[in-house]
Formats: structure tokens, sequence, C-alpha cells
């Protein structure tokens, strides 16, 4: 069951992710002590992200319970101006009381495949912590973002992890871009609480149109294979991105 919110501009889809994100926040802590929040990548979510920093939201999550992941990340280092995790620290982690233990970047800088095996045993060690057991459930939150090819995180289409079925995270050879990424995968990402796509611009539409009517083959359109178990899925769209539905 997905529901699709559509707002009048990027700003103000901005301002409703950021409140998204401290109602689940809420939701969470209130649930089981803890908020586990997977952060998306590129250029969308920066304006979000800033307004979690910003006075009016600032002091509305509890950041002492807040554990922060990515959804994926460029195998670049953390520094590198394309590391996700830089954008994230420069537009939210510097500027929140968040302990930096509970900040668990994917290490980009490593070789792909050992970088992916380093974040599968952080994150099944962490969720053995907070959950008490291996859960049918990982993140409260996953944000994420669609490509205009449909891929979502690193999931990009016709690529390997695509038909991964057990591991959380691996390392993904997207030949589209002659590069490796490290991604979530669709098992990790399918057994959140909450997953919001933030959509923005016009050269969505048409995609967006294809993975909310489902009409492309899944293989070529990933975030079409965005379907949590038990979770709720939310799109939080502007008008452009939702010119085509
Ligand atoms: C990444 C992202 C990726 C992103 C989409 C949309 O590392 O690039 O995780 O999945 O969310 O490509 O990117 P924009 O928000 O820049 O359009």
């Amino acid at each position: 069951m997905s529901a699709v919110r559509v707002y009048p501009n990027d700003v103000s889809l901005a301002q409703a992710a950021a409140e998204w994100v401290v109602q689940c926040s809420a939701e969470a802590i209130e649930q089981h002590g803890t908020f586990n929040l997977a952060l998306s990548g590129g250029s969308t979510p920066r304006r979000t992200f800033e307004l979690l920093a910003d006075e009016d939201h600032v002091g509305r999550i509890d950041w002492q319970r807040t554990y922060v992941f990515w959804g994926d990340e460029r195998c670049v280092p953390p520094d590198h101006p394309e590391s996700n995790y830089r954008m994230a620290r420069q537009a939210l982690l510097d500027h929140v009381p968040i302990p930096a233990e509970q900040i668990y970047r994917m290490q980009g800088e490593l070789t792909p495949q050992i970088a992916a095996d380093v974040y599968e045993r952080i994150l099944r060690a962490h969720f053995l912590t907070v959950r008490g057991k291996l859960p049918d459930t990982t993140f409260d939150l996953v944000l994420l973002g669609l490509g205009s090819d449909g891929h979502t995180a690193s999931l990009f289409p016709g690529t390997d992890a695509l038909s991964i079925t057990t591991r959380w995270s691996t390392a993904n050879h997207v030949p589209q871009l002659d590069t490796w990424r490290l991604t979530l995968t669709f098992p990790c990402i399918n057994a959140a609480s909450h997953v919001a796509f933030l959509v923005s611009g016009e050269n969505k539409a048409q995609r967006l149109r294809q993975v909310i009517h489902g009409e492309t083959a899944d293989a070529e359109l990933p975030a079409h294979l965005v379907q949590p178990r038990q979770g709720k899925l939310v799109w939080l769209v502007d008008e452009a991105a939702a010119s085509a539905l």
C-alpha cells in the first residue's frame, strides 16, 4: 500500500519530508526506544537534511537515540565531492547532537565487496542489539530517491544487486556508470517500517508514473520493487514530478 503526496514545489516537498522524518522518529522511539534511519543520496534530499538541522526541527528529534545509516554510497573516500556521507555531514550531521558512534557510513574507500561485507555485519549486529533478536524488520525509516532511469539507492536496472534475496547490503557493479556502488538490498529496504521516496522535478515525471502504475518490467524499473512487506511506503513528490500521474 503506497500513498502519493504531492507538494507545490521542491521547498514544500523538503518541508514535508522533514516533518515526516520527525514523525517517524517520535513513533519509533515511543515504540522501541530508538530511531533507525537510512539516508538517501543524490541531490534531492539535501534541503530536507538542512531543514532537519534548523531550529524548527533539530530539537524535535531525540538525536541521542537516533542511529544513522545510508541507503547507498559511491565507492569514493568520505571527503570526496561525490560522497553521500559528505553531503549528509555538511547538510545535517555536523549540525545536530548525534553521537559520532551512532553514525554508520558505508566505507566507500574500501574494496567494494569488503565494504559491503563490513556493512552487512554492522547492520546485523545493530538490529540484533536494538531489536533484541534478528528482526523481521530493519529500519524505522528508509529515505530513497528515484533516478530518471528508475533506479533507487544504487539498485540500477539490469544489475546483479536486484536479484539478491538474503543479504542486506552489497557491492553492485553499475555498467551504465562504469563504476562500483555500495547499496542496501531489497530484502533490507522491504523490511523497513517506513519507506519514503522523495522525488522532485519534471525529469522524473515519466518514470514516476511508470513506477506508481507498474507499467514497466521490474528489472527495468528497480524502484517498483520497493514493496515493504509489513511497512508503509509513501511517495513525497512535487508537482513537477507528479505532472504525468
Ligand atoms: C545516489 C542516490 C540515488 C539517488 C537518485 C536520485 O547515490 O545517487 O542514492 O539513488 O537517490 O539517483 O538522485 P537526485 O536526487 O540527485 O535526482
